[in-house]
This record gives structure tokens, C-alpha cells and sequence, in this order.
């Protein structure tokens, strides 16, 4: 079982040295366009980037490999993985559900929505495997497989990053044009019992 708990956000950050300016802030734009929306919004925002960090770890992971074993590393990300991952995924989903129902009449946003939920499952099984795979590595160097774990952690993160900036492209930008107080609301509510579900803080 894995030891420790990463409840920290700041913690992979620290470890890759990477900055936050670095991550996008796209909530700004939806608090300017709307104060309203900020909650919901920040927290599902605030995921999004959380998402980002756990890239950056994988890269850095997979970079080390085969000789370096680092502990710290890889517990930032266990929990992260294995649990707050499905959990972000969800939230996004209720969030372009909204969207959806705002905006039936755009054609095309049945097939994107399908793609997104798509993409979440192909993310949700690869995180799966790997966080089973970091609990060996963990455990010691001499790590056996390394070139195929290195694969498996490379393309989890270019898939997961490549995918948030297609969302970038398609859905978040709706959100503020589309939503209304009520559905923030609502968002707001899933979004918070799919957080304390799993153990996380509200925000
Ligand atoms: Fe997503």
C-alpha cells in the first residue's frame, strides 16, 4: 500500500521545478467575464492544472529511468493517479454536460463530448497500469522493463497533455458564453460531493 498521501498540489511542483506561472489560468478569463462563475470554474480549473503537474512528474519519471529511484517523486504521484485522476475526470465531464445541454443546437458537441469521456477512460486505464508499475519501481532500482515503462509513462502524459489543450480549443472556452448561475450552482455541488467522496478538501 502506498505510504503516503498527495494531498499537498504544491508537492510535484517542488520535485519537477516547474513554476506555476507556467500553468494556464484560463478562470481568469471566465471570473472577468462573470464573478459568478468563479467557484466551480476555479476548482475544476485548479484540476486541470493539477493534471499538468502530474505530467511534468511522469516526464520527470521517465527521464530518470532506469537508474534513479525517486521516492518522494513517485509518492506525489500515487494518489494522484490512482485516485484524484477519475476524480477530475468526472468533474470535467458534469461541467461539459452543462455546456452541452446549454448549447444542443451545435452540431458537432455530442461527438466531442463522446470523444472527451473516450479519451478519460484510455487515461483512467494507463493511469491505472502505471500507478501499478510505480509501486514496483518504487520498491528499488534495478528496475526490469524500464524501456517499456518509459513508453508507457511517455505516452500517458503527451496523450494527457495534448488532450486539456484540445479541450482548451473546443469546450472551456463555452463555459462562460453558455452557463448560468443555476448550472454553477449545480456544477458547483458535484463537483464538491465528487471531491469529498475521495477525501479531498473542499475549496
Ligand atoms: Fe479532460
Amino acid at each position: 500500500m502506498p505510504t503516503a498521501r498527495s494531498d499537498n498540489p504544491l508537492r510535484i511542483r517542488e520535485l519537477t521545478g516547474k513554476d506555476k506561472s507556467e500553468n494556464r489560468n484560463v478562470t481568469e478569463d471566465w471570473t472577468k467575464a462573470s464573478p459568478e462563475l468563479s467557484t466551480a470554474l476555479d476548482i475544476i480549473q485548479f484540476e486541470r492544472n493539477d493534471q499538468l503537474e502530474i505530467c511534468d512528474g511522469l516526464e520527470l519519471i521517465a527521464d530518470q529511468l532506469p537508474d534513479e529511484v525517486n521516492v518522494l517523486l513517485y509518492e506525489s504521484i500515487y494518489d494522484k493517479l490512482h485516485r484524484n485522476l477519475p476524480t477530475y475526470h468526472r468533474n470535467e465531464e458534469a461541467l461539459f454536460e452543462l455546456i452541452s445541454e446549454r448549447n444542443s443546437s451545435w452540431g458537432d458537441i455530442g461527438v466531442i463530448l463522446e470523444r472527451v469521456r473516450r479519451e478519460h477512460t484510455i487515461h483512467n486505464c494507463y493511469a491505472h497500469e502505471l500507478y501499478e508499475n510505480l509501486e514496483v519501481m518504487r520498491a528499488g532500482p534495478g528496475i526490469r522493463n524500464s524501456s517499456m515503462i518509459g513508453y508507457m509513462l511517455r505516452f500517458c502524459f503527451d496523450s494527457i497533455r495534448r488532450h486539456i489543450a484540445w479541450e482548451d480549443l473546443t469546450l472551456v472556452p463555452l463555459a462562460p458564453k453558455v452557463l448560468t448561475r443555476s448550472d454553477l450552482v449545480k456544477l458547483c455541488e458535484t463537483v464538491q460531493r465528487n471531491r469529498k467522496a475521495i477525501g479531498l478538501s473542499a475549496m
